[in-house]
């Protein structure tokens, strides 16, 4: 399949760049069925889009290249610049289905730390198809990228989307939300990453040995959904609910004092984020959000601690 009429001229800035912003995501709720044929686990999920945001700016080159600044730029495991980089496979899908040369220098500015549970990878993902789309002049409606963004990996869609959203098949069919308020949140970001497949893999063997809930047990997104639609704080603090975090707190046993150091410094709750390792914690608002950053980051429980508010929008055109 490609798309009918592809080309024209892209929409680039003076210098000749786009850029596109994406942001971070939590799972406000995530309850995770059993391991499907295809290796994956059906799932619902409640995501709200947080205002931590990587930005991505592309600029017409020959062949494809990618470079990473930013959080997960050097150290011993470095977020990758080939093709392993969600950003590259995301340019030559794009490419492919409108019938032009993936040709592209992608550069990623990363805010969100790697291997976080927030979904940094995805963000970039979806913000370079948006970034390169205007670019090429590909004209692709929301709809193709969001198909486009489906097949790059599960948290794509969402990335694109933004807002807040209810999740099914293994994340990538959407439902949006409506949101009344903001939610303030501190992200406690841990010393170093958790692979998600690890994660998945642990659940599935606690729940072999019989050590975590499968179906009964597992977070449900109604309470989630009624507390975001009207309720105050403590309403969705008594609502989150996460089933990979046992499976985190498994692989990463440090993790138990930070979700406690979290509440104890005055969170409503906290709860893993995705497969971990950050920590959300929910605040009653703004201040009460900032006051706790600052006792967690004065504390040394995590590498860095951030304060951020959602829902925000999905990947979006800037300047
Ligand atoms: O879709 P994505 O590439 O982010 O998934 C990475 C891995 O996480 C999958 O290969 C799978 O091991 C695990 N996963 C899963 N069930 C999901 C989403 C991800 O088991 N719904």
């Amino acid at each position: 399949m490609s798309w009918s009429s592809p080309g024209g001229p892209g929409h680039t800035r003076g210098d000749g760049t786009v850029t596109a912003h994406a942001p971070a995501k939590v799972n406000v709720s995530l309850a995770v069925g059993p391991l499907r044929p295809d290796g994956f686990h059906g799932l619902q999920t409640v995501y709200l889009a947080v205002s931590l945001l990587d930005t991505v700016t592309v600029r017409r080159g020959e062949g494809l290249s990618v470079t990473v600044t930013g959080e997960g730029a050097g150290g011993p495991d470095p977020v990758p610049t080939d093709r392993r980089n969600l950003v590259w496979q995301a340019a030559e899908l794009l490419a492919e289905q409108a019938g032009v040369a993936a040709e592209a220098a992608i550069a990623v500015d990363k805010a969100i730390p790697a291997a976080a549970g927030l979904a940094g990878g995805s963000a970039d993902a979806a913000a370079a198809l948006v970034a390169l789309d205007a670019l090429w002049g590909t004209r692709a409606t929301r709809g193709d990228l969001t198909a486009l963004a489906a097949r790059l990996g599960s948290d794509v869609p969402f990335g694109l989307a933004g807002g807040v959203a209810l999740g099914s098949g293994r994340g990538e069919q959407l439902t949006p939300v409506l949101a009344r308020r903001q939610w303030h949140w501190v992200l406690g970001v841990a010393e170093g990453g958790l692979s998600t497949p690890a994660v998945y893999a642990e659940l599935d063997r606690l729940r072999a040995a019989g050590r975590a809930p499968e179906g009964e047990g597992t977070p449900s997104p109604e309470p989630v959904l009624a507390a975001l639609r009207s309720g105050p704080p403590r309403a969705l603090a008594a609502a989150l609910g996460n089933d990979l975090q046992a499976a985190a707190v498994s692989l990463r046993p440090a993790l138990r004092r930070a979700l406690r150091a979290a509440t104890d410094a005055g969170a409503l709750a906290s709860l893993v984020s995705g497969s971990g390792p950050t920590v959300a914690a929910l605040a009653q608002d703004e201040d009460a959000a900032v006051r706790l950053a600052a006792v967690l980051a004065g504390e040394g429980v995590f590498r860095t601690v951030r304060v951020v508010h959602g829902p925000v929008p999905g990947a979006r055109l800037v300047g």
